[in-house]
């Protein structure tokens, strides 16, 4: 039953990530050696929407946002779905409950633990209840639980690496969002294409945004969300020209046209949208983010994906096509893409997992390893790492050999 078998891989990956993310933290290795895990990256010029597009998805004001060159660091953003049980878990692993309260948790409710935790971490630390949280891989340890901070830590963070004006660097922010809403997802937001260089930007800037660009989506299971805003003409659009290239068939591309309640009176996106203007297998979805003024006025979320649904509905043009627009729906889509993919992945995944899990134990056992005395973990750390480091390389090669069609 392929259904089962899917819902079973998707934990796998979440662990197989997460050994990888550890290792990171404890050895500090280059980016380059980080695993190709399924990912969807974000692609398109400056200011076209790229950034509010993956905070609406998270459903989280989180990100750093604005006209200009805003995002110039690639953030590699991976989302955790916790149930409410791993919170309770993770309640008692970390909180300060005081050891009289933990004792009696076996005889109060879910909800009342939750309650009386949530309580706790209130009076002690002022933060929202402990529901959802982000992690960065800079930052060991630290959970912030305030999205504001988090957005704070990214611009620290940028600054820090990229300088004050308008640098880019192709090194990575590693965030990690847990969260019960969310979908276990890899998404990368990437810098803008642009032309000009502008503050300390090099000469050759357009060239390092296009090598970072081509870094991320020329990797087969890289989803590519290609932007591009309404409000300028599709030929001229460069998130499809850098997706052409590395997927000419458009096997892996999603085109996202933004920004269409920007657009001329009169003119509409329809013959876009319906796939009669450029041809994308997996076709397009029209959206509408924050405007620049719902940013500053603090417009949440919600009530922004409630104004998107409605402008859908009730337009001329798109309200036949009302339930294949705007973000829940490319949410949505997006989810069952990757799916899919994983999906196809499947049976070469397990044979190859299975052959791994052999070669790493002989490996193991040439290098000496005695499982009855189980002492390679305390004596060897290094050696260990290096073997899951090979194992992870080695799965995930096995993955990209086989065929990428979604
Ligand atoms: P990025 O540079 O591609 O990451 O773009 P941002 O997400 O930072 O957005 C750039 C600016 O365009 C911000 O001021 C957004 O509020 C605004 N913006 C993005 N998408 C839309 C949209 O669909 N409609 C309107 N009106 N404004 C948008
Ligand atoms: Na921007
Ligand atoms: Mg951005």
């Amino acid at each position: 039953n392929q259904n089962s078998l899917t819902q079973k891989l998707i934990p796998i990956i979440d662990k197989l990530s997460n050994v990888i993310y550890e290792q990171n933290l404890n050895s500090g290795v280059d980016s380059d050696d980080l695993i190709d895990l399924p990912n969807i990256t974000v692609i398109g010029s400056q200011s076209s929407g790229k950034s509010s597009i993956l905070e609406t998805l998270v459903g989280k004001d989180f990100l750093p946002r604005g006209t200009g060159i805003v995002t110039r660091r690639p953030l590699v953003l991976q989302l955790c779905n916790i149930k409410e049980t791993d919170i309770a878990v993770l309640d008692l692993d970390h909180s300060d409950l005081d050891a009289q309260q933990e004792n009696n948790f076996g005889e109060i409710s879910l909800e009342e633990h939750l309650k009386r935790t949530n309580d706790n971490y209130q009076r002690s630390s002022n933060t929202k209840p402990l529901m959802e949280w982000g992690e960065f891989l800079h930052y060991p340890g630290k959970r912030f639980f305030n999205f504001g901070d988090i957005r704070k830590e990214i611009e620290k963070e940028t600054f820090r690496i990229a300088g004050k004006n308008k640098g880019i660097s192709n090194n990575p922010i590693n965030l990690k969002i847990y969260s019960p809403n969310v979908v276990n997802l890899t998404l990368v937001d990437l810098p803008g294409i642009t032309k000009v260089p502008i503050g300390e930007q090099p000469a050759d800037i357009e060239a390092q945004i296009k090598n970072l660009i081509y870094d991320y989506i020329s990797k087969p299971n890289c989803i590519i969300l290609a932007v591009s805003p309404a409000n300028q003409d599709l030929v001229n659009s460069e998130s499809l020209k850098f997706a052409r290239d590395v997927d000419p068939l458009g096997k892996r591309t999603i085109g996202v046209i933004t920004k269409l309640d920007l657009m001329d009176d009169g003119t509409n996106a329809l013959d876009i949208l319906t796939g009669n203007v450029y041809p994308l297998k997996l076709g397009f979805v029209g959206v509408v983010n924050r405007s620049q003024q719902d940013v500053n006025t603090n417009k949440s979320v919600k009530e922004s994906l409630e104004k998107e649904k409605k402008f859908f509905m009730q337009h001329s043009a798109y309200k036949t096509i009302a339930n294949k627009c705007g973000t829940k729906y490319l949410g949505e889509k997006l989810s069952s893409i990757l799916m899919n993919h994983i999906k196809e992945k499947l049976p070469d995944l397990k044979a190859k997992i299975s052959f791994l899990i052999n070669q790493t134990e002989q490996d193991l056992s040439q290098l000496g390893y005695d499982e009855d005395e189980n002492n390679l973990l305390e004596n060897k750390p290094g050696l260990i790492l290096q073997l899951m480091n090979n194992f992870a390389k080695n799965f995930v090669s096995s993955i990209e050999g086989t065929s990428t069609n979604i």
